[in-house]
């Protein structure tokens, strides 16, 4: 288990590195991240190195104990670099550029960057690769984190040359694929194709896809770019870099099977009383793409952020319970921005392990404590065979990205609904794998396919012997709606689907901001917000299961059910509230024959705010609410083998609990 965080002694006197080590031991930090805005500090200028201070540092860590994951250190070029190379910046799509004089002004297509930081990193690796405190390489930081989308003339030629690759140079092909007899948008060579700069109006959607897949693949090409180097100096060591949970403009998926460990950063708002639910997702997603391989929580705050409009800190225990919800959902570290708080820059009111207020305080003291109990566990079940859930969810960002396009019939935040769906499960208290539509999903009980808009041939293909298979899905609205080049297929909507769905949408039927249908039927009394589509049925054997009570087309069908073999596809034509979500997905739980992790239906307001999380034969319970007693399965122990048959949770508490694998009927 790494404990520790950021460390950026270049901010510091060499006289308090000293104090750092010892209070690092204090707290039981394990591993420091070392240099990861230290360009400018290592590379003064661009004939010069200065790694004696960092030789230094990493020396002093290593006496003490503490391993290193190194930066690579190129997420912030020095000033010397952006005057000597203008191209470097980065431009807006009002063709603004960025300046230096805060972080991750460099375009990742410009040639000059590449060429400065592949430089860095190779001096880097040669003089540290063999270096025995050295345990992790982390290659720059948040990719694309402040800078989604580059729109400058670098980006132009490197988005054209991508172009060529994908359509193998045939400038016909992207044009039909684009669909550019629409609005005279035919190119006639590939030079005259731009990044979506400001326009008059809507941009070609199926452009905009590619710009973002281009973006998405450019981002990455700098990640291999330095992982090549470091691998190619004959480092060891494994290679990752920082995620930002489910991060819009970055494929983690494709990016998964690059990275040697998955990290990411997590920064759920004090605030919000419900943050809990949505970082348990990232962290299942985290688990999810890389199941064999337990992964690392890089960065989360101790308490307060400086970067929301109010920075609430946390609240007494807080800080152990989300690190607990990391642990419990595969983590294997639990790192921190950052170690010691900044006197100086923007960062200065965010809170770090040891606080500017000093050692007197309750962060350092959660801080000290949290180390002394990661250092106690035991060893945790961890690998796929140890966490495969019972119940998937579907997350593309393929399909992110084309939903998100503009000219549909309503704005659907698919994030936003992609976690709420999550949340309604979560709240069950099921173990939930995030997936693919490619992935293999044998084993699983219910498969929930949420608002899927785009849906590629393979991933229909997968979904189909899924449930021919005795699979389980759930389709909800607005999902196969068109192919992966974002243009209908022939014969209406839901046709990639429609052998299993025996259902498709006629009208999408767009409700307005504020007003709802009512569904009912099968014992479900729904809400429905967003869309209240209207439904041909093909097949016979479609079960209705509930119909719209009101609206513009009341007794017509809204929640279909058919069964292929022992496999069964529902259809959901409208979007729940929060409420209809849980009701829609208990129905399909119970009728998947998935179990809780809990001997309730937990959807009581007593355990609405308990969470559980399974590692093997382990379960992590955090209670995120107020002081409530969990009953436990059967047959469930303490660590030590002592028979529980409840926990009595203080706010905040967490307790880990062995208990059998088999589980309750919900
Ligand atoms: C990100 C960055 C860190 C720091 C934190 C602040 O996660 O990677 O360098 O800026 O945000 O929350």
């Amino acid at each position: 288990m790494h404990y520790g965080g950021d460390y950026n002694p270049e901010q510091w006197p060499e006289a308090t590195w000293t104090d750092d080590v010892q209070r690092m031991r204090e707290a039981g930090v394990t591993t420091a991240t070392v240099g990861v805005f230290a360009w400018s500090r290592i590379q003064p200028d661009e004939h010069t190195f200065d790694f004696d201070w960092l030789d230094r540092v990493i020396d002093l860590l290593h006496e003490n104990g503490i391993a290193v994951d190194l930066a690579t250190a190129t997420a912030s070029p020095p000033a010397w670099a952006v005057t000597a190379y203008p191209g470097i910046r980065p431009q807006d799509e009002d063709g603004a550029l960025y300046w230096q004089g805060s972080r991750q002004h460099y375009a990742p297509s410009s040639p000059d960057y590449r060429r400065l930081a592949s430089r860095l990193v190779t001096e880097l690796v040669a003089r540290y690769k063999d270096h025995p405190a050295v345990v992790l390489w982390h290659v720059n930081n948040e990719y694309g984190c402040h800078l989604n989308y580059d729109y400058s003339d670098s980006a132009a030629v490197a988005f054209r040359a991508w172009l060529r690759r994908r359509y193998a140079d045939d400038l016909d092909a992207l044009n039909a694929s684009w669909g550019t007899m629409f609005w005279s948008q035919r190119y006639g060579s590939f030079d005259e194709i731009v990044p979506p700069r400001k326009a008059p109006y809507s941009h070609n959607p199926g452009g905009l896809l590619d710009f973002k897949r281009f973006t998405s693949d450019t981002l990455l090409e700098l990640y291999t770019m330095e992982r090549d180097i470091i691998k190619g100096a004959g480092a060891t060591q494994p290679v990752t870099t920082n995620f930002m949970g489910a991060f819009p403009p970055a494929d983690y998926w494709r990016w998964a099977r690059e990275l040697d460990v998955i990290s990411d950063d997590s920064y759920p708002d004090p605030n919000d009383p419900d943050a809990f639910r949505s970082a348990a997702f990232t962290r299942d997603l985290m688990r999810s793409l890389k199941p064999e391989t337990p992964w690392l929580l890089m960065e989360q705050a101790s308490s307060a952020v400086n970067w929301r409009p109010s920075n609430a800190p946390k609240a007494p225990g807080q800080l152990a319970a989300l690190s607990m919800q990391a642990v419990g959902h595969g983590a294997d570290g639990i790192l921190f921005f950052q170690w010691r708080q900044s006197m100086r820059g923007s960062e200065k009111f965010h809170s770090a392990m040891l606080p500017h207020a000093g050692t007197d305080t309750r962060t350092w003291r959660e801080v000290v404590q949290l180390g002394g109990d990661l250092a106690g566990l035991p060893e945790l079940p961890s690998g796929a065979g140890s966490s495969r859930a019972s119940v998937a969810l579907v997350l593309d960002w393929e399909n992110h990205w084309a939903i998100s396009s503009p000219d549909h019939p309503v704005v659907l935040d698919y994030l936003a609904l992609v976690q709420r769906w999550y949340g309604a499960l979560h709240r069950q208290h099921v173990s939930i794998d995030i997936v693919q539509t490619t992935s293999d999903l044998a084993g699983y009980g219910l498969v929930v396919l949420p608002h899927q808009y785009l849906l590629s041939d393979e991933g229909a293909a997968n979904l189909t012997g899924y449930v021919r298979g005795g699979g389980q899905l759930l389709v909800t609205a607005f999902s196969d709606v068109v192919d992966a080049q974002d243009a209908f297929r022939e014969g209406g909507f839901q046709v990639a689907l429609r052998s299993v769905l025996g259902v498709s949408v006629t009208e999408f039927g767009a409700l307005d901001a504020g007003s709802s249908v009512t569904v009912s039927g099968s014992g479900l009394a729904l809400r429905g917000e967003f869309l209240a589509e209207e439904l041909a049925v093909h097949a016979p054997d479609v079960e209705v299961l509930a119909r719209y009570a009101d609206g513009r087309v009341p007794g017509t069908p809204a929640l279909t059910s058919l069964e292929t073999g022992a496999g069964r596809a529902w259809y959901l034509a409208t979007i729940p509230d929060d409420e209809g979500m849980l009701e829609v997905t208990r129905a399909a739980l119970a009728r998947a024959g998935i179990r809780s992790e809990l001997p309730t239906t937990a959807a009581g307001p007593d355990l609405e705010r308990v969470e559980v999380a399974r590692r093997g034969d382990v379960l992590t319970v955090i209670n995120h609410g107020d002081a409530v007693t969990v009953p436990l399965p059967d047959g469930s122990t303490d660590l030590d083998g002592s028979p529980l048959t409840a926990l009595e949770l203080d706010p905040f508490a967490w307790a880990l609990v062995r208990t059998p694998t088999e589980r309750t009927a919900l």
